[in-house]
């Protein structure tokens, strides 16, 4: 009894005494102190941690810097030292402070990272890790002044408070370099840079090759024109900075609570993601390029890209990866090499050419001056060096270099790539006439079979598409709708999910047809969904006519709306809605809303709820679009997110604390957009002396002081409205706003109210309007002490008790 309860305690003070020196609590590298093995220093409020780590699989160590509060298995890593310079063993590397500077020791003990800052004072010089993940190196403890600064060395994640800058004097950067794979934090080949003279981003391959852009930087609306998803009013603060000296974009988070980083991905993607603690997982809000084939030379020399398959890259037939292992790990970077090697010049190899349809002519092609195809052949057949031909409107060209940037395209440019011919598909043994004429017939005739195979099964697709959705949804083809919208030449608009075209069809009806943007389900998915949402009929939702669906091309055909979208009539300035349409549109879209949300088979939820997406009949009878789409587009709802543009303003708070999405999500982007209703203009607008008071919280206030109503109307409409209708629309406007989901009305209460069944009583001020920002970028806060509790409130669930508590109190 007495051996064992000794080796116990023995054993628990061993692993106390373990525990004390692996996590000592310091965030502070002293001159005679040193990091090895396991040790690692903490920031003070715990937010990030410093040490060694191992990336993937892989057996090299680098210095990095982790999330402490993000619980992922492997951490997630914010920052590497040594990049490029890993060691294997880290009990026997070391990183301490040596001649003013933090440098990391390999085993041998060389130096093989380092600061490489100048101090004068070299002996009291300290490292110090911030709690905003920055790892300053200091001339003291009680110095302020940064030596050297990590943020100033960013590898692929921009943390807020970090800058991305362009140094206008020595013409530096400091930019965003993806990992090489995710085993690898080595450069790898995407950038992310500030461009300072179209004051934008780029994204650049091999520091070269821009293959996006941002936009111009937009100071009134504090985003890049093309990427709108990148401010969400609730959470990022960005500010661009241009002076003589530098130009820089930063970013802070209103919210303290929130974890949030870009990263420059290994998938060549420029990434946003914020933690939920619910989910404990990083959400994805936005990316871009969107598509992963817009990435530029994503797959390699000889790979191709292709957007519906997994992974997205493919060797050419009769190539292989260079590099099997790190094809594996999704760095496809070193691209494909022939499974044969072309042995030139020996006559009794041979060649054949492998035709490929590729998006986009890959660059650096010599043009040759010859009359006509064959020519154009035989001159890149007769060429050692030349890897490609291609010939197209009397022209010939071929490429003695690499093909890059391969992307598959059906209606593509036409290249054939030269390969030994046992390489080739269709003719493996090519040695006699007779071989060729069987295996050309057995082709001809399984070509024959498929394609009346084709044409029967695509005659009952139809027919199914016709019959089993109560005969309304027709399956259109491509090239009908094209003729129909005279080439896709008259734009409607450009909705969240892809762009909108006039049609007419050949029974002269109109149409709008909806041209899909990034649709991430298969064929049969695509299609039981459209049958699904074709089968939602209701006079106050767009019907759904047919659809088109044929390769990477998805187009949705719905009833055209000759008076066009709700916003060009509220915020119009020749043209003045009065009360009475105003009240209808409200009533006609809450029916929409509840027949979605109560009265179809499955709920759906509408999840972009804006006046951009009310549609107006000939009569102004409302019509809700877009439904449904949201689930046919997205994987999840973060994926949603991701492409929904203009929508900020409308988004209730649960999009951004990860708590699943109910019909609630619907009912405060509509009570937002009765806040319009009632003032005739954006709730984001401004007035011209200065930032006005976000109108939501004017029309709270005014109701909780019962103040006159009416001196909220559109002033346009000079007073004529139905005050009682009014009143009602103030307050089912609050209570559908609501902070806590379960404090907001279904959208059949609002429906029973509106049309006078069900009585409304006063609803609590909703807290979270002080987190709005109007276009001035200054958070409008309120001081009432009602309201001055926190800012994080949806953020923080154990807070709920009390605001619901307080809320009820007012
Ligand atoms: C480091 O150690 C040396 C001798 O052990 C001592 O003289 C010196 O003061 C120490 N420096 C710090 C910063 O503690
Ligand atoms: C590491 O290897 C294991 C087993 O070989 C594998 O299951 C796992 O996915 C690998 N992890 C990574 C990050 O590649
Ligand atoms: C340590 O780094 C030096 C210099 O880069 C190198 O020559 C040496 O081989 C490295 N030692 C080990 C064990 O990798
Ligand atoms: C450090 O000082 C040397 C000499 O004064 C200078 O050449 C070098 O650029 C300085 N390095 C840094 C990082 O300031
Ligand atoms: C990237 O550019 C460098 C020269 O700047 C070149 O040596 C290298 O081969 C390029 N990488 C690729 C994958 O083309
Ligand atoms: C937003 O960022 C700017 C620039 O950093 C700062 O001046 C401003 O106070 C920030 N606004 C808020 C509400 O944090
Ligand atoms: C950068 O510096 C040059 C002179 O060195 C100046 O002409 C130019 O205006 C500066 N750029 C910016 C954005 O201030
Ligand atoms: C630019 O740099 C100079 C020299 O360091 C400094 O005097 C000036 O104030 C800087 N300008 C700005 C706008 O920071
Ligand atoms: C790369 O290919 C895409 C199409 O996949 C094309 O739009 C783009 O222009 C190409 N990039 C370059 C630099 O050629
Ligand atoms: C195209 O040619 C130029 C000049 O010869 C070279 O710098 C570039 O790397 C080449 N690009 C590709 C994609 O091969
Ligand atoms: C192959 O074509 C390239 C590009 O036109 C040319 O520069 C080269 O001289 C040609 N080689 C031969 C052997 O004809
Ligand atoms: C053929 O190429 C030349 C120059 O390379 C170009 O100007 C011309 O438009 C091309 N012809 C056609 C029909 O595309």
């Amino acid at each position: 009894m007495w051996f064992p309860n000794t080796l116990m305690a023995f054993l628990l003070l061993l692993s106390f005494s373990l525990i004390i020196s692996l996590s000592s609590g310091a965030d502070t590298i002293t001159a005679n102190q040193s990091i090895s093995g396991d040790q690692t220093i903490i920031s003070k409020d715990e937010n990030f941690e410093l040490g060694f780590f191992k990336a993937g699989n892989s057996s090299n160590y680098y210095i990095g810097m982790w999330y402490k509060k993000v619980s992922t298995v492997p951490p997630t890593v914010a920052w590497v030292a040594n990049r490029e310079t890993p060691v294997l063993d880290r009990f026997s590397s070391e990183l301490k402070i040596t001649d003013g500077n933090l440098v990391l020791l390999n085993e041998s003990r060389s130096i093989i990272w380092s600061t490489g800052a100048n101090s004068s004072n070299s002996n009291t010089v300290i490292a110090v890790l911030l709690d905003d993940g920055n790892l300053v190196l200091r001339s003291g403890l009680n110095s302020n002044e940064n030596l050297w600064q990590s943020f100033d060395f960013p590898a692929h994640t921009w943390l807020p408070g970090a800058k991305l800058a362009y140094d206008n004097r020595t013409g530096s950067k400091k930019l965003l370099t993806s990992w090489k794979s995710t085993e690898d934090p080595a450069e790898g080949l995407f950038s992310l840079e500030l461009d300072p003279i179209g004051k934008q981003y780029l994204i650049k391959w091999n520091k070269t090759t821009v293959y996006w852009t941002s936009g111009a930087w937009n100071e009134r609306d504090k985003l890049f024109t093309l990427v709108p998803e990148m401010r969400l009013n609730y959470i990022y603060n960005f500010s661009y900075v241009s002076n003589e000296n530098e130009s820089y974009f930063t970013y802070s988070l209103y919210s303290t609570s929130i974890i949030s980083r870009f990263i420059m991905d290994v998938s060549g993607q420029v990434r946003q993601l914020s933690w939920l603690d619910n989910t404990r997982q990083w959400n994805l809000f936005w990316s871009q390029p969107r598509q992963q084939c817009e990435v530029y030379d994503i797959c390699g020399a000889f790979g191709s890209c292709s957007q519906t398959s997994l992974p997205f890259c493919n060797c050419l037939t009769g190539f292989s990866p260079r590099s099997q292992t790190n094809w594996d790990l999704n760095d496809f970077s070193d691209g494909c090499v022939r499974k044969t090697d072309l042995q030139c010049g020996r006559t009794s190899e041979k060649y054949g050419f492998l035709q490929i349809s590729t998006k986009g002519k890959p660059l650096n092609w010599t043009s040759l001056n010859v009359g006509n195809s064959e020519e154009c052949k035989s001159s890149c057949l007769s060429n050692c060096t030349c890897n490609a031909y291609s010939y197209a409107d009397n022209n010939c060209s071929i490429w003695v270099g690499d093909l890059l940037n391969l992307s598959d395209d059906n209606n593509g440019i036409v290249i054939n790539v030269k390969v030994a011919s046992k390489d080739l598909p269709s003719e493996k043994n090519n040695n006699g006439v007779i071989i060729g004429a069987i295996v050309g017939s057995v082709i001809a005739v399984v070509l024959l079979v498929c394609l009346i195979w084709f044409l029967i099964s695509r005659k009952r697709r139809r027919l199914i598409g016709k019959t089993s959705v109560e005969g309304s949804l027709v399956s259109f083809v491509y090239r009908d709708l094209q003729t129909a919208t005279k080439n896709f030449s008259e734009k409607l608009g450009g909705g969240g999910f892809g762009s909108v075209f006039k049609g007419t069809l050949p029974d002269s009806s109109v149409v709008a047809v909806k041209k899909l943007e990034s649709v991430s389900q298969g064929e049969k998915q695509f299609r039981t969904e459209v049958s699904t949402i074709g089968t939602i009929q209701h006079v106050n939702l767009v019907r759904l006519r047919g659809f088109c669906s044929e390769g990477n091309s998805k187009l949705l055909v719905y009833d055209y709306m000759p008076n066009g979208s709700l916003d060009a009539h509220l915020f119009s300035t020749d043209k003045v809605l009065d009360w009475k349409t105003r009240y209808q549109i409200a009533v006609g879209t809450a029916r929409g809303l509840v027949y979605l949300h109560e009265k179809c088979r499955d709920c759906i939820i509408h999840c972009d709820i804006k006046p951009e997406n009310i549609l107006l009949d000939a009569d102004l009878c409302p019509k809700v679009a877009d439904f449904g789409l949201a689930k046919l587009l997205g994987r999840d709802f973060s994926r949603v997110l991701t492409t929904m543009r203009g929508t900020r303003g409308y988004l209730a708070p649960e999009w951004l604390s990860g708590v699943a999405i109910t019909t609630k999500a619907d009912v405060y982007s509509y009570g937002m957009m009765l806040f319009e209703f009632i003032s005739g203009a954006r709730n984001s607008e401004q007035s011209e002396d200065g930032p006005k008071k976000f109108f939501p919280m004017r029309v709270a206030n005014t109701l909780t002081s019962g103040e006159d109503v009416v001196t909220l109307l559109d002033p346009r409409l000079h007073g004529e409205a139905n005050v009682e209708q009014l009143t009602k629309l103030c307050k089912v406007a609050c209570w559908c706003i609501q902070d806590e989901e379960e404090n907001r009305p279904a959208m059949s209460q609002v429906e029973q109210i509106l049309d006078g069944v069900l009585d409304v009583n006063m609803p609590p001020k909703p807290r979270s309007l002080q987190l709005f920002v109007d276009n001035n970028d200054d958070v409008v806060f309120f001081t009432e002490s009602s309201t001055s509790q926190s800012s994080q409130t949806h953020s923080n669930p154990s807070s709920h008790g009390s605001q619901v508590k307080s809320a009820a109190s007012l």
